[in-house]
């Protein structure tokens, strides 16, 4: 193994992470059959669950609740927690040790409007008391790593992006993921990936680029312009779940083949991990979003899209996906 590799290697807590690359929480994407999907490809260091509410967990039985079915195959899995109550997070985090975890995430970037009005996600960076405080507890209670998610901030602010950092690095954190975008910016805006190269040295643990990474160049070049320790990739691993493996192999010197693909056996290979893994009802949901990302890059994806988009059954919109595939690819 080069030197470049070695150094590329993350340990949190004696957590190895190789290669450097996670998988986004993304709600509704990021169940069990996505990080299989992604995983099965190869190139992935890290997993994450989508935001779970921190007060509900400990109610959620494992065994029923889609957001908590994961297969033995998916580690490390870090699990993502989303409160501003320090009780919540206490007894969420009791929970995650029942169920394995590897770590525990805290989303500090959300702006959705109900988190918003508890003063969760994004909202708790704007109350450092209350964050340091859930952090605190948090990490009282837990000697699994502890990791956050934040975005830039409301305005571009060095200074104020460097004092939350050191904070978190204060209260404990082991892994910071930024998400290179003011807390307004929408995902189609490009990301400040250079915003971050600013702030990389202001602590001295290990920070994930994440952010409007498509590509083995869009991943060199977020690495490259923010100094960052390694990549969160999120709608990129949904439109093409082989990107990790690319990156893997490109940018970390890993042996993994370059094979022929084949789109509509990655496909349906999604959709036997969702029919091994959810109820009937609970498939047909997840599958439609899965393929809003995944038809993107077909030039007449917009077809799939809507055809899978108006099924009313998980047959259905497998005879739809057949159809297309037979026609397009
Ligand atoms: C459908 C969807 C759901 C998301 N859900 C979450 C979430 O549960 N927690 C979180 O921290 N970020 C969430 N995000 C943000 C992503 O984790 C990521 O920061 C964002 O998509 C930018 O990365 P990308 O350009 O690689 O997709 C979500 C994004 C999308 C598109």
């Amino acid at each position: 193994m080069t030197e470049k590799i070695l150094k590329s290697k993350l340990l949190l807590r004696g957590l190895e992470i190789f290669p450097p690359i996670a998988l986004a929480p993304m709600v509704g994407l990021s169940h069990s059959a996505l990080r299989t999907l992604v995983q099965e490809e190869g190139g992935i260091g890290l997993l994450f669950t989508e935001m779970l509410e921190a007060g509900r967990l400990p109610h959620d039985n494992q065994r029923c609740s889609p957001l908590l079915v994961r297969s033995p195959g998916e580690f490390p899995l870090f699990y993502q927690l989303v409160t501003s109550d320090e009780e919540a997070i206490e007894r969420a985090a009791e929970k995650l040790h029942d169920f394995q975890a590897q770590g525990v995430d805290l989303n500090l970037g959300c702006p959705a409007p109900q988190q918003r009005k508890q003063g969760a996600g994004l909202a708790l960076t704007e109350n450092h008391p209350q964050m340091c405080k859930v952090l605190r507890r948090l990490r009282a209670c837990t000697n699994l790593p502890v990791s956050v998610k934040i975005r830039l901030g409301s305005t571009l602010d060095d200074f104020c992006l460097k004092a939350l950092c050191h904070l978190l690095e204060d209260e404990g954190v082991d892994l910071i993921t930024v998400h290179a975008r003011l807390n307004g910016e929408k995902f189609c805006r490009r990301p400040r990936w250079k915003v971050v190269g600013k702030i990389r040295d202001a602590v001295t643990i290990p920070i994930l680029i994440n952010g409007g990474i498509f590509s083995v160049d869009d991943a060199r070049k977020s690495l490259e312009q923010s100094g960052a320790d390694g990549l969160m990739i999120g709608r990129g691993a949904v439109e093409q779940p082989w990107l990790c493996a690319d990156i893997a192999r490109e940018i970390y010197g890993m042996p993994i083949r370059c094979r022929p693909r084949s789109d509509v056996e990655i496909y349906f290979k999604f959709v036997t991990f969702l029919e091994q893994r959810f109820a009937p009802e609970r498939q047909l949901g997840r599958l439609k979003q899965f393929t809003t990302y995944y038809a993107a890059p077909f030039t007449f994806g917009h077809h799939l899209a809507s055809s899978i988009q108006s099924s009313t059954t998980i047959d259905q919109a497998k005879r739809r996906a057949a159809d297309f595939f037979a026609r397009n690819v």
